[in-house]
């Protein structure tokens, strides 16, 4: 904690938002305040009145927050609603013919595909899972490749009250089936497979894998025909999906659903071994969504918009799968990998589609810095006006890099700040009236009140670290953890009365009030925007039966952010040599079974022992300092081992 809480980083160059680019945006300075003001005077009202304009409610709400049991707060409780009808019908009548989705596949294929086809498609999708036995408030488990169906199966579950839970096509079959069980899943929705770097991704496969001990309420398994190569089909179960669509009717009534029904589940990872499924509403999640695409990516009619985050992310699910459709957008999407057949597919992809607004991660963009200026500059970025980052903190020199070699200095960017948790964006700039500094995440948005606290609660002084809590609640926060709600209580409300919700971040805010993100304060890594915990790491080494223990931590790293670093202890003899490289690539490799490759630690040390205290607790302050190469300065003669650090630094 005080490690974090320490670090202070300093930067001070501040970009105006650019004259041509303020004069068009949708939110002027004047308007932020007043945003703000309103938002100060009347909370809950704010809100409320945002959700009246913004969204198409079949029944209006008239409570805009109900607090009598927080910190399970609920919003817009007595209106009902449906998101799908939000994303797709109320656009027929003015936007029918408009470009919804542009799609390209990584092998090159593209897809346009207009509001009027997406609805037709999600319609029949959507009958097609009635057809199939899932209605309401049954768990759906999405698996699939970055196509326009992953999309279409979001919003047909959507469309009839279904509750999905999308799964990253990279994470494993045995990460698939925790989810898959935990959700207490009735259907799965994957594909043969799909490409990504080259390769082909076996959804197929491992969706069988997971299935595979019978111990799971799946009746159905949907399977979309993309790579087109030979997978096994077991009969009564498995459809192909279009078989599944086949005959349906391109309308389906949507089902109305309470404000507070759960829109969808997304597992995160926390400090334990067990991923946490976050539950989501409907009406609080939708606001955030829309107002967010229209504050801080200033999407306008003729803009084409690109997240080129995974719909098995949360960025995926608001800013690709609803927000940008619930505003009527055209929105770019791509299967593949950054980097197939090289450095410069998202430079092609920008210029092609003339791509106007593009959101990714800073470690994608350190990826691309690396390999030189000549790559984009080879393609005409000229059509882009806005940039947009998230998934950590980006550092002022990629920022730099980006501003100049991609924005050409034309760019506003948007760091914005928020969680699997929070659904939207919380602390963000509005590009039309927010000046910006590199490596910040600037203001927080109106209506969310965000503060840096000491451990009372107290605000903490300018520049100094704290925790980052929220002090209201806001219409798309977590409703709670899916069957684990005391979790829920435990992890987000532990500190300061169960008032402020403890966001498991400390930062500081400057003298302007702009907000520094410094890390996590709990034992969660953030590897290449992704969060991992260190347990889940830990529970899947030890799971292998040549393991005694394992600590995971994190080190830092140029691109990915941060690379993870384990300590083993092996049952028997310490392996050295030979049998070390061995033991370190079987590791690896079950690692990336047991979880996915995105979890395969970068650095594995052998050691007789962890480093422990006599009162046998395991010295992590110290593992990290080893993993980075960082001087001890820590007390070690409490160690029961002293040698074990020798060790755990290859000096033994
Ligand atoms: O530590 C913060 C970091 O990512 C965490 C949330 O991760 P996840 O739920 O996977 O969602 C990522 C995409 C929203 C946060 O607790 N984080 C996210 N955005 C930023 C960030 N750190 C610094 N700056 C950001 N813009």
């Amino acid at each position: 904690m005080s490690k974090n809480i320490d670090s202070i980083l300093q930067e001070n160059r501040v970009f105006e938002p650019p004259a041509e680019f303020a004069q068009k945006a949708r939110v002027t300075p004047d308007k932020l305040q007043a945003l703000r003001d309103a938002a100060e005077a009347d909370h809950a009202g704010f809100w409320g009145d945002l959700a009246r304009n913004e969204i198409d409610w079949q029944t209006p709400f008239t409570v805009s927050l109900d607090e009598s049991n927080a910190p399970h707060y609920r919003w817009f409780t007595d209106g009902k609603l449906n998101v799908s009808w939000n994303c797709l019908d109320r656009h027929l009548e003015t936007r029918g013919d408009k470009t919804a989705l542009i799609f390209e596949g990584e092998q090159g294929d593209t897809r346009h595909i207009t509001y009027r086809e997406l609805h037709a498609e999600v319609c029949q999708f959507a009958n097609a899972l009635k057809d199939n036995g899932v209605g309401k408030g049954d768990r759906v488990i999405i698996y699939m490749p970055m196509t326009p169906e992953a999309v279409i199966a979001m919003q047909a579950c959507a469309r009839i009250g279904a509750i999905h839970s999308v799964v990253f096509g990279g994470f494993s079959s045995q990460a698939l089936a925790d989810r898959i069980k935990d959700a207490g899943a009735k259907m799965v929705i994957t594909a043969d497979g799909a490409h990504r770097g080259g390769k082909i991704v076996e959804l197929k496969q491992a969706t069988d894998e997971a299935l595979s001990d019978g111990e799971h309420s799946v009746e159905k398994v949907i399977v979309l025909r993309r790579t087109g190569h030979d997978v096994a089909m077991r009969d009564g179960r498995d459809i192909w999906w279009d078989d599944a669509v086949s005959g349906m009717a391109d309308q389906c009534e949507p089902e109305w659903v309470d404000a507070e029904h759960p829109l969808f589940l997304l597992y995160t990872s926390g400090s334990t071994g067990k991923p946490k499924g976050i539950q989501h509403s409907t009406g609080g999640y939708l606001i955030n969504a829309i107002v967010t695409c229209q504050w801080v990516f200033d999407i306008q009619d003729d803009d084409v918009f690109w997240c080129t985050a995974d719909v098995g992310w949360i960025t995926g699910h608001t800013y690709v799968a609803f927000g940008p459709l619930a505003i009527g957008a055209t929105e770019v999407m791509y299967e593949g990998a950054p980097t197939w057949p090289d450095g410069g597919r998202f430079w092609k992809i920008c210029q092609d589609h003339a791509v106007t607004i593009f959101y990714t991660a800073p470690t994608a963009i350190r990826a691309l810095m690396r390999l030189g200026d000549d790559i984009p500059n080879s393609y005409d970025l000229s059509k882009l006006r806005l940039l947009g980052t998230v998934g950590e903190p980006i550092n002022p020199e990629a920022w730099i890099w980006y501003h100049e070699v991609i924005g050409k200095e034309r760019c506003p960017i948007v760091d914005t700040w928020w969680q699997t948790e929070t659904g939207a964006h919380m602390i963000a700039p509005l590009p039309g009236a927010t000046p910006l500094k590199p490596g910040s995440c600037t203001q927080p948005l109106p209506g969310i009140a965000a503060d840096v606290v000491d451990e009372q609660g107290n605000s903490v002084p300018d520049n100094a670290g704290g925790y980052l809590v929220i002090k209201k609640p806001w219409p798309s926060m977590l409703r709670t953890i899916w069957g684990d709600d005391q979790r829920y209580i435990d992890t987000y409300w532990p500190m300061f009365d169960g008032k402020y919700y403890l966001a498991g971040d400390s930062a500081r805010r400057d003298e302007d009030g702009f907000f520094w993100i410094m890390g996590r304060i709990d034992d969660v890594l953030n590897v290449s925007g992704h969060r991992l915990g260190t347990m889940e790491v830990e529970s899947a080494l030890v799971a292998h039966d040549k393991v005694a223990e394992a600590a995971v931590v994190g080190r830092k790293d140029d691109i990915k952010g941060e690379a993870i670093v384990a300590f083993v202890i092996c049952k028997g003899e310490r392996p050295v040599g030979d049998a070390a490289d061995a033991m370190i690539k079987e590791l690896r490799d079950w690692v990336a079974r047991e979880i996915g490759p995105i979890a395969k630690p970068d650095d594995i040390r052998f050691a007789d022992g962890l480093p422990k205290t006599r009162s046998g607790k395991i010295m992590r302050r110290l593992l990290r300092a080893i993993a980075n190469n960082e001087e001890i300065t820590q007390d070690t003669s409490t160690l029961e081992n002293e040698a074990v650090v020798e060790q755990l630094q290859g000096k033994a």
